[in-house]
């Protein structure tokens, strides 16, 4: 694994947006995976300062989402359609059809799964994904578990998630119950993955996800069996593994 320490959350923005920029340059038609939250936020501005600047060209990326409200349409403004479109797509020179994001619309989960699933193969699977760290571990909406769900799935979203939602709706009622995610074989299965991590409130988890023992309790443990992983985090981010790197 290797291990990049930034200075702060805009460095760390910066070498992330690096790592993506590289594989953009030395693959224009590259697939890759993206996040939502709020640590991907820094590195989206990076690529957008970028393209502005002339120094990169998305017209033959192709980007798959790692997951979606069900339930959420696109246009509103908590799906991560909305989110993605804000914080980048709307501002790069990206094809809109070669954006995907589990359709939040569809209700026959079965039938949604096996269709990203599908559209992942058909694109020749991922070759760079981004992810960001829950607190407890989660990559994508993979929570901890006794199980590694392996494939695309619908979630049904913890009660304590619910309540936490809610204040961004206007009724506990309209507040998504599930989630659609990529699974942790989906995401283990990208050529190359860059986590990213910040903020003191990380430092724990970090040190369980990447120097712990592997195991469904913290699903991004098992990016430990990846051979290609890059954790770019902050100096508060790294504070509890500093004397392991
Ligand atoms: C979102 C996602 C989540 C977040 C995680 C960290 O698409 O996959 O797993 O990456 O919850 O979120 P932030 O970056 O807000 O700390």
């Amino acid at each position: 694994m290797n291990i990049y320490k930034a200075k702060n959350y805009e460095d760390m923005s910066r070498k992330a947006a690096n790592i993506l920029s590289a594989q953009i340059i030395m693959k224009p038609n590259c697939v890759l995976g993206l996040a939502t939250g709020s640590t991907p936020i820094g590195i989206y501005k990076q690529l957008i300062d970028r393209y502005e600047k002339g120094d990169l060209d998305f017209s033959q990326v192709t980007t798959v989402n790692l997951d979606e409200y069900k339930g959420l349409e696109k246009e509103n403004e908590q799906s991560y359609h909305y989110f993605m479109n804000k914080n980048l797509f709307s501002h790069i020179n990206i094809n809109p059809n070669h954006t995907h994001i589990p359709n939040g619309m569809e209700e026959d989960s079965k039938k949604e799964c096996s269709r990203y699933e599908q559209l992942i193969q058909n694109l020749g699977g991922v070759d760079l994904q981004l992810l960001g760290l829950g607190h407890n571990g989660h990559i994508g909406f993979n929570e901890p578990d006794q199980i590694f769900y392996k494939e695309t799935h619908c979630v049904d979203l913890q009660e304590s998630t619910i309540k936490a939602n809610q204040r961004f709706f206007d009724c506990i009622d309209s507040v998504p119950k599930q989630a659609y995610t990529m699974g942790i074989k989906t995401i283990v299965q990208a050529r190359k993955i860059v986590v990213v991590v910040s903020g003191k409130d990380k430092a724990e988890i970090v040190k369980k996800a990447f120097f712990g023992p592997v195991t469904p309790l913290v699903p991004a443990s098992i990016l430990q069996m990846h051979n290609d992983v890059t954790l770019v985090g902050d100096e508060d981010a790294l504070s509890s593994i500093s004397k392991m790197i």
